[in-house]
């Protein structure tokens, strides 16, 4: 008897000696230190390689309050968002993968950072100071975000830092002139901020050396009572926009600006998602025209009357992708093995208006060499 604990006293002592050297080898570690409490860290560990020998890392953000962000730096992509509920038990709420191999084999654009151009440019076509340029049609005869290889497939160079009352992480990524048929060599950086107010901040900045269209999005998929538990239609969804863009079969936007009021598209005040799903062909896909006014304001509020999680949205973008998830369904198995069915998520994605190189009536999305592109969304947290 004395023996076999003897034994197992030297295994576990070898496990943590082993797992403590690993870490030291393959992490990074950085945090604020109050008295004997760690309030804020970011932890940094390899997540893979891309090509047998980039290096791909796996952020981890933590703040005071136990709320955790993993973020990698191929794509940008968010793998994790750990947030309590109302009873203060903590689960993932963004769809995902365990592993990067998952990533790089092709998925929906999961969590990931989408440019340089998020949504639709019909036909794969625009027309730029006289001269017209022609992009990958990768979504039947359409563009869709980016392209074949867009900014959810590349790799970031990447930085971390600790702040005050914020962790962050910092992408950067040189988009080649000519890169996926997009004109003028566009230099971008995106920073993930998680605060001690439990949001998740992403600021998008970006300068060119040629006119070129620039929307830059994040493409989670939340599900508030967590990722893989079943669908998103009883959550209730509050959207602060009078009009909406309708679209064409193809999912393109006529150029018209329609009034939601008394309409299955009304999320003026809270509305259980799933009440009127099906008054919507294929499920709600559409870019919401926000009241902000340009100016950082709550445009959207989404609640999960079971666990209480709500998360609100603010942003300084004129559009908001609603996307019900429409296109899941059930080909994909994601983290501990869920498998991801029609609705499971939903992706609120603050935007200029899809097509808007070819609807002069839409607010502008070309950015010029003297000037700089720049917006910032938060996703904030809390229970009810
Ligand atoms: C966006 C689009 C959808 C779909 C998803 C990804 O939300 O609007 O039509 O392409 O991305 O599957």
């Amino acid at each position: 008897m004395k023996k076999n604990i003897l034994l197992l006293c030297i295994i576990v002592a070898g496990f943590l000696i082993t797992s403590s050297c690993m870490n030291n080898q393959q992490e990074k570690f950085s945090g604020n230190q109050k008295s004997n409490k760690t309030l804020m860290q970011i932890k940094r560990e390899i997540f893979g390689t891309v090509n047998d020998t980039v290096p791909i890392y796996l952020y981890t953000l933590i703040n005071e309050n136990d709320m955790v962000v993993k973020l990698t730096n191929y794509g940008g992509i968010v793998t994790s968002i750990l947030v309590p509920d109302n009873k203060h038990n903590f689960d993932d709420i963004v769809l995902g993968f365990d592993s990067l191999n998952n990533y790089l084999t092709g998925h929906p654009y999961f969590g990931a950072i989408v440019g340089r151009y998020a949504n639709r440019i019909a036909n794969g076509k625009f027309t730029l100071e006289g001269k017209e340029y022609t992009l990958a049609a990768n979504n039947g005869k359409n563009h869709l975000h980016g392209g074949i290889k867009g900014f959810d497939k590349v790799v970031w160079d990447s930085k971390d830092y600790v702040d005050k009352d914020s962790v962050s992480v910092s992408l950067f990524y040189l988009s080649q002139d000519g890169e996926e048929g997009y004109p003028g060599n566009l230099s971008v950086k995106v920073i993930y901020t998680l605060t001690n107010d439990n949001e998740l901040k992403i600021k998008y900045e970006a300068h060119t050396d040629q006119p070129t269209p620039v929307n830059l999005t994040h493409h989670s998929y939340f599900n508030l009572a967590g990722a893989g538990s079943g669908d998103i239609l009883d959550h209730i969804l509050m959207i602060d926009a009078d009009m909406y863009t309708p679209v064409d079969e193809t999912l393109i936007p006529t150029g018209e600006l329609k009034k939601v009021k008394n309409t299955e598209m009304d999320f003026t005040t809270p509305h259980n998602i799933g009440s009127r799903i099906k008054e919507v062909e294929g499920g709600y896909d559409h870019n919401y025209v926000l009241n902000n006014g340009g100016k950082m304001a709550k445009v959207a509020e989404l609640y999960e009357p079971h666990t209480g999680r709500v998360m609100e949205v603010f942003t300084t973008e004129p559009g908001m992708q609603f996307y019900s998830g429409n296109f899941l369904d059930g080909s994909i198995t994601g983290k501990n093995r869920k498998i991801y069915q029609k609705h499971y998520g939903l992706c609120l994605e603050t935007q200029h208006f899809p097509d808007s190189p070819n609807k002069p009536g839409f607010p502008s999305v070309i950015l010029y060499p003297e000037n700089t592109y720049g917006y910032t969304t938060i996703y904030k947290f809390s229970t009810r």
